[in-house]
């Protein structure tokens, strides 16, 4: 049995962000953001849209495209960084949203790496026959890691017209390397059990814990006694901590020796591909991939500038992109890779 894409599904978060408004709350620059990273915007989910809720929407639609009910989806896997809640995670909240069945549902991390670790779940379980149809989420709501408040959302959506105290803006400009990068997306896909030539061919996946500290959340954790307080939001310990010179090395180093190692075990060229799906963290990392991959530009799809790094949802967005606007057709060679927080990195190859 073969574990096949029969559908996917996205939904993005409400409002739309330009460098520009977000300079109007940090020292930062359009012309800054888009040189060292590519993204011309992202999108920031309103108050109360969380997490599960653009996984919902996602897998609304991933089934309805898939051609698949309800009833018929066996095992939920939703990644994600950014839960709704501590506990329990987003997937059996999703369960109970959509109305599913009772059945299990995985709720997984592994950052940007997420999607792909997913597929390994999904395709896992197809393969000893623990599941037939697999919904596999992908969702974050990043907005909730930046450091500024309700009121300062405001002011840069332009709603009021009170701009942060200079204390404030000196506050929101230490985390600005980081908050610059990231948007609010869910996105997801179907996989179904088929006896075909399609699907999942093969998949590699690494962690190397050693280096958490390059990219990790310092506060909010069980180190702590207790796990969250007052001190804690004073330092800034809620939000990512990233080393971005170590990780940009991490990433682009780590993402091309697994996709060569990948293509070389299975004999298969990099002309052979119809498409390249890679992370979005930076368009720099995966401009360095690409040539290092002696990829052409027509192979390789980008969708950073709009969306920004979704995290787990990333993979699957770009995936719904290019089917729904006809850049990838039933048969077609992909290939899939990504690294992230962990340190964990991987690719997957498989055909449409
Ligand atoms: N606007 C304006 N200036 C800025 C900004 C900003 N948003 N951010 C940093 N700067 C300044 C710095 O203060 C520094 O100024 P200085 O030279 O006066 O000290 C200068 O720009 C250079 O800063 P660097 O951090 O060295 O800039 P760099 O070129 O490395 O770009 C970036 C930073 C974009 C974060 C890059 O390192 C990167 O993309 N790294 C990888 C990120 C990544 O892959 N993350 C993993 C995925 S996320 C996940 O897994 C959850």
């Amino acid at each position: 049995m073969r574990t096949v894409v029969e559908g996917s599904g996205a939904q993005i978060a409400q409002n739309r962000v330009t460098n520009d408004m977000l300079a109007r709350v940090m020292d930062t620059s359009d012309a800054w953001i888009r040189e060292r990273s590519g993204v011309e915007g992202r999108y920031f989910a309103d108050p109360g849209t969380t997490t599960s809720d653009l996984g919902v929407a996602a897998a609304t639609q991933a089934l309805e495209s898939a051609r698949v009910g309800k009833e018929d989806v066996d095992l939920v896997i939703f990644a994600t960084m950014t839960p709704d809640y501590y506990f329990p995670g987003c997937g059996g909240l999703l369960q109970a949203k959509l109305g599913l069945r009772d059945i299990p549902c995985f709720d997984i991390r592994q950052q940007c790496v997420g999607f792909l670790y997913g597929m390994q779940l999904a395709d896992a379980h197809v393969r000893a026959g623990l599941a037939k149809t697999v919904l596999l989420v992908g969702a974050e709501i990043h907005s909730g890691f930046m450091p500024w408040t309700a009121a300062q959302f405001e002011y840069l959506y332009g709603r009021s017209e009170t701009p942060p105290t200079a204390e404030e803006r000196a506050w929101n400009t230490r985390f600005r390397h980081l908050t610059v990068l990231f948007g609010d997306a869910g996105a997801a896909v179907v996989l179904k059990a088929m006896d075909c030539d399609r699907g999942v061919l093969d998949q590699i996946l690494h962690t190397d814990g050693s280096e958490y500290d390059k990219l990790y959340v310092p506060g909010t954790g069980f180190a702590h006694r207790p796990y969250t307080d007052p001190e804690q939001f004073r330092r800034g310990d809620h939000i990512p901590v990233m080393d971005g010179r170590a990780v940009f090395k991490m990433a682009t180093t780590r993402m091309v020796e697994v996709a060569q190692e990948l293509l070389g075990r299975n004999g298969v060229k990099t002309e052979d591909l119809a498409l390249v799906l890679m992370h979005q963290a930076n368009k720099r990392i995966n401009e360095y991939c690409q040539k290092a991959l002696g990829l052409p530009d027509a192979k390789v799809v980008h969708n950073i500038q709009k969306y920004g790094n979704t995290t787990a949802a990333t993979i699957p967005l770009l995936w719904d992109e290019c089917a729904r606007d006809g850049r990838l057709k039933p048969g077609d060679l992909v290939l899939m890779v990504a690294f992230g927080a962990g340190m964990n990195w991987g690719a997957t190859l498989l055909r449409a």
